[in-house]
């Protein structure tokens, strides 16, 4: 188990590796959009992943595809349904709805 930190709230949840950082942040019950499913088409569940970047799966030309299209991507913006955990500790910082 490790730790997931949401930010702006601080809280903090443990999640098993292997599950998608969406599942994990709505098992924690954050609000996060997803809209598609987990599709990579919508883009809801657009998020900054601020720490623990290098245990998480790296991003796919469909994630990349979407980011591109999105309004206030920055270097750490990730969409949480394509996210696989690892085994490290990571944290997140939710944007608006
Ligand atoms: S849920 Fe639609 S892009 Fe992630």
């Amino acid at each position: 188990m490790a730790t997931l930190t949401i930010n702006p709230a601080g809280s903090t949840f443990e999640f098993t590796a292997g599950q998608t950082l969406l599942s994990a942040l709505l098992a924690a019950g954050a609000v996060i959009g997803h809209k598609c499913e987990g599709n990579a088409k919508c883009g809801s569940c657009h998020l900054f992943l601020t720490e623990g970047r290098k245990s998480v799966t790296k991003t796919t030309p469909a994630e990349n595809a979407k980011l591109d299209e999105l309004v206030g991507v920055g270097s750490k913006s990730r969409l949480a349904c394509q996210v696989t955990l690892g085994e490290e500790n990571v944290t997140v910082e939710l944007l608006k709805l």
